[in-house]
Parts: structure tokens; C-alpha cells; sequence
């Protein structure tokens, strides 16, 4: 594939299979004393490899439908369905990267990525370090191994934590607002790399966010999502040529124009 012609790009993700769909997926959660409905009724597809982001202002739905997907939440209606099959509850086949990271600290960095392994009978303990280690080698913290995580910076652990989430090689990852904490520099660097395993494992991921422009940076197609409960206002997709960075005029012209989206009236 040619990466510099975009129209190359999004045809070659319209013609790959659907990888995951949602079907009228609606979330009202009910606690003791009220319901708080925090999603309208999402249709939409996904399709295998592709990077889509979930784009909106703060309580607009969008970690709830992440929560779902990934089966930590139920749905209120409708259906979703990975590879055809209709998803209950969390599997490793859905693996979401958290905001905090999320590592063990009393496990060292290798120690980490290889946690996530353990279920997989496929690898005995010595193909799970060395399995281990190549996802180390893709996110450049192979001389970090034995390092504790007390000792990282806080763009390693983001790192680390991408490695351990990538390892046991699932469907879908997804990610929610995993950067907020870091600086503008560690955060393009972060941009780069996460588009370089986009396009070395073709993985499909979704990455939550409220930032126009990291949505315009990564994502092949993005979902606006607005309102209290939550739904999908518009559906763009971001033909540009990758790898992009954050700071490029094109991308700051596609944020803008989601963020046009965002503001739109309905009428
Ligand atoms: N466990 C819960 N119980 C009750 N209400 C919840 C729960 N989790 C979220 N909500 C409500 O659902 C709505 C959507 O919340 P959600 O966290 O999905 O939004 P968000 O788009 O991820 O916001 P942010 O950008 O601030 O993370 C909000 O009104 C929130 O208060
Ligand atoms: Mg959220």
C-alpha cells in the first residue's frame, strides 16, 4: 500500500472485513436513587484494523461506551457483536490501555508485559519473556527491562503499559485518554509511536478523547459524540497521510473541522 495517497488509505479500510459492530447500543445506569442515561442509541461498524477515536466534551458518554465494549459495563439495549459473535462481558480478545497506566509495581517492567500472558497456555515462561521482549523492542524500552516502575518517567510507564496491553495479542484495543498527565513533547512522541504499531500490527483500536487534535492525529475515522445522554453527532473521516504530526497545519485544519462538527446545530 501506498502510505502517501490517503484515498488509498480509507479505501483500504472500507474494504476489510467488520471487526466490530455496534447495533442501537444505549446505557442508562441505574443507581439507588435515580437513572442516569448516559448513552442514546449508537449504531455504527468497525472495521479490522482500523483506528477510530470517540471524540467529545467531558460526560458525553464516551468512556461508558469504551466500558461496554470492553464488557465492564452492561448494555441497557442493542447488541455488540466482535467477529460476528455478540460480546458478553470483559476477554482478553478486548484489551483497554486506562489513563493511569495501571502497572504493577512490585513487578519490574518485563515482569509486566509478561502478566498479561499467563493465561495464554500457548507460551511456556521462557516464550512469554521472549515474546515479552519483542513487544518491549516495539514501544523502544527493550534496555529498560529489569527497570522498576518507580523508576520510569511517566511517558515509559504510558509505554509499558501500551507493551503489556499489545502482548497477548488482542482483537481490539482500547484506550482512554491515556495521555492527559504528559508534556506536549512526550505526547507527540507517544502520537508517532502509537501510529507506528498501528501500522505494524494493524490492529484495530479505539482511543477516547477531548482533544480535537489529538483525534485528528490518529484516527483514520472519528465519531463526534455530544449531549447528555451522549450520541453520535457526526462520523468523519480523516484521510491523511501518515505518519502524522500533531503540529501539522493539515491536521490542525481537520480538528478544526471537527470541532466544527462538534458545534454544529442539529437543525
Ligand atoms: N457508574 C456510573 N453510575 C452512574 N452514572 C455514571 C456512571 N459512570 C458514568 N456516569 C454518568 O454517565 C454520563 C457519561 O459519563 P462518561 O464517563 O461515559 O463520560 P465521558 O464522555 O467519558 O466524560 P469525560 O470526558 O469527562 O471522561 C455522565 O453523566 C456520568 O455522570
Ligand atoms: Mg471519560
Amino acid at each position: 500500500m501506498d502510505a502517501a495517497d490517503p484515498n488509498l488509505q480509507v479505501a483500504a479500510v472500507a474494504a476489510r472485513p467488520v471487526k466490530l459492530k455496534l447495533t442501537n447500543v444505549s446505557k442508562t445506569y441505574l443507581n439507588e436513587t435515580q437513572a442516569v442515561a448516559a448513552v442514546q442509541p449508537v449504531n455504527t461498524e468497525i472495521r479490522d484494523g482500523e483506528f477510530v477515536v470517540f471524540f467529545g466534551p467531558s460526560g458525553c458518554g464516551k468512556s461508558t461506551l469504551l466500558n461496554i465494549i470492553a464488557g465492564f459495563e452492561d448494555v441497557t439495549e442493542g447488541e455488540i457483536t466482535l467477529d460476528g459473535v455478540p460480546v458478553e462481558g470483559p476477554h482478553h480478545d478486548r484489551l483497554m490501555l486506562f489513563q493511569e497506566h495501571g502497572l504493577f509495581p512490585w513487578l519490574n517492567v518485563i515482569e509486566n508485559v509478561m502478566f498479561g500472558l499467563k493465561r495464554q497456555f500457548r507460551f511456556k515462561p521462557k516464550a512469554r519473556r521472549e515474546h515479552a521482549r519483542q513487544f518491549l523492542q516495539m514501544v523502544h524500552l527493550e534496555e529498560f527491562e529489569k527497570a522498576a516502575i518507580h523508576e520510569l518517567s511517566g511517558g515509559m510507564k504510558q509505554r509499558v503499559a501500551l507493551a503489556r496491553a499489545l502482548a497477548p495479542d488482542p482483537k481490539v484495543l482500547l484506550v482512554d485518554e491515556p495521555f492527559p498527565a504528559l508534556d506536549a513533547l512526550t505526547r507527540a512522541k507517544l502520537y508517532g509511536d502509537i501510529q507506528e504499531i498501528h501500522q505494524r500490527t494493524r490492529k484495530t483500536i479505539i482511543l477516547v478523547t477531548h482533544d480535537p487534535h489529538e483525534a485528528a492525529c490518529l484516527g483514520d475515522r472519528v465519531l463526534v459524540f455530544s449531549g447528555r445522554p451522549g450520541r453520535v453527532k457526526a462520523d468523519i473521516t480523516i484521510d491523511l497521510p501518515r505518519p502524522r504530526e500533531i503540529n501539522n497545519p493539515a491536521v490542525a485544519e481537520c480538528a478544526a473541522g471537527i470541532m466544527a462538527q462538534l458545534e454544529a446545530s442539529d437543525e
